[in-house]
């Protein structure tokens, strides 16, 4: 049979966005070479980011979101640089493309890894695994409000900025979480709140939550204010499953839990277009790492455990395990990165990463 061939957009962006891009390719290359002509992939680099918006003006092309529309899937890394504000290179690449091509859930697992320290004692003698559903499309981040509403200027500016919550927006995240809870051994969904001081939107999350866990009576729930999740977090982690929560909310608990599991290099997501009407993104959680970047320091694991999701999303299961695999092997083996206390280079767990994809 013919080897299935999947076309993906790379888009490394910036800083270590390019160095975890390249390992991430380079992995997944030597997974496909290894496949026997099973399948394959075609890369498309595109040079977006920070750089080209020094040249262009732009953060990518005019017509990027056609260029991108056809693949199968986009590979992202990280995007923004001193050089340019952060509210421009993110809206101007990343934030565009999940919301054009309506990538409305944003997929983040917490997981802990062998051979890695976790800031938390109880890491050490208990299971730990859980997944953050990010509602990806609204919430605190739909973009809306206004600055210097007051027209009075320095000193006397007025800034909005609204949260948006649409009742289809909510449902859809939620069933989405409901349904991933469904394939976990622990079917449980925390949802994340604060409906306590936001009055509308929030307590609008909190009614489509109730109304969408009646369709799942095997499911447990549970409805948690995100100051208290934050702690439940570092104190009850063994009690979390799927927690699904609104963008912002999401966004920094991710970055906590992958913290929690040992650094936030570690750490994966997918940004799911779940109607595959577009192509969906896969990208590691972390940013773009002025401070190491260009020095071989960065750990590729995030951006491996991202191309493990894009994998799941081809239809590739067996080889997304094979990639974890690889990845758990080359912790265990103590071949970290300095983020981990190692000293091995970008490289170096690279290697590590491609020799272990027949452990
Ligand atoms: P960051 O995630 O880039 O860095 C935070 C800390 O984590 C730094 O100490 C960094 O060295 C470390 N770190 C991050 N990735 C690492 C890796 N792979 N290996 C080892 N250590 C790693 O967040 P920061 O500093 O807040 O933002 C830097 C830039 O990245 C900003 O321009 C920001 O807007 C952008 N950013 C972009 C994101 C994206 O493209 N999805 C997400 C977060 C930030
Ligand atoms: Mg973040």
């Amino acid at each position: 049979t013919a080897p299935r061939t999947f076309r993906i957009a790379a888009i490394p962006a910036d800083g270590v966005g390019k160095e975890v891009v390249a390992a991430g390719r380079a992995v997944l290359d030597a997974l496909a070479e290894d496949s026997a002509g099973a399948f394959a992939f075609e890369w498309e680099e595109f040079p977006w980011g920070c750089e080209y918006y020094e040249r262009t003006g732009k953060m990518m092309d005019e017509d990027g979101l056609d260029q991108l529309k056809d693949f199968d899937a986009i590979y992202f890394g990280a995007v923004g640089w001193p050089t340019v504000p952060d509210h421009i290179s993110l809206w101007g690449l990343r934030l565009k493309i999940c919301q054009s091509f309506d990538q409305w859930a944003n997929i983040r697992p917490v997981h802990f890894l062998p051979g890695v320290t976790s800031p938390l004692r109880k890491a050490d003698d208990t299971e730990l695994d859980w997944v953050v559903v990010r509602e990806n499309s609204e919430g605190e981040y739909a973009g809306l409000g206004g600055r210097n509403l007051s027209g009075r200027g320095q000193g006397g500016e007025v800034a909005v900025q609204t949260a948006l919550f649409t009742e289809v927006g909510c449902e859809r995240i939620m069933r989405f979480a409901f349904d991933l809870a469904r394939t976990r051994t622990r079917r449980k969904v925390s949802s994340v709140t604060k409906s306590n001081a936001q009055q509308y939107g929030m307590v609008l999350w909190d009614d489509v939550f109730k109304r969408v866990s009646a369709d799942y009576p095997d499911v447990e729930t549970e409805s948690v204010l995100v100051d208290a999740m934050s702690a439940k977090f570092v104190l009850r982690p063994e009690d979390l499953s799927v927690v699904v929560a609104s963008n912002l909310n999401a966004d920094i608990l991710s970055d906590l839990g992958s913290a929690l599991a040992g650094s936030l290099g570690l750490a994966a997501s997918a940004n799911l277009n779940p109607e595959r009407r577009f192509p969906s993104m896969f990208e590691p959680v972390h940013g773009s790492a002025p401070d190491i970047a260009g020095q071989g320091l960065a750990n590729p694991i995030g951006a491996v455990g991202s191309a493990a999701l894009m994998l799941d999303h081809l239809g590739l299961p067996a080889q997304a395990a094979r990639l974890h695999r690889a990845i758990e092997a080359t912790t265990a083996a103590g071949i970290l990165t300095r983020d981990l206390g190692g000293t091995a280079t970008t490289d170096d767990v690279t290697k590590a990463l491609i020799d272990g994809l027949n452990a």
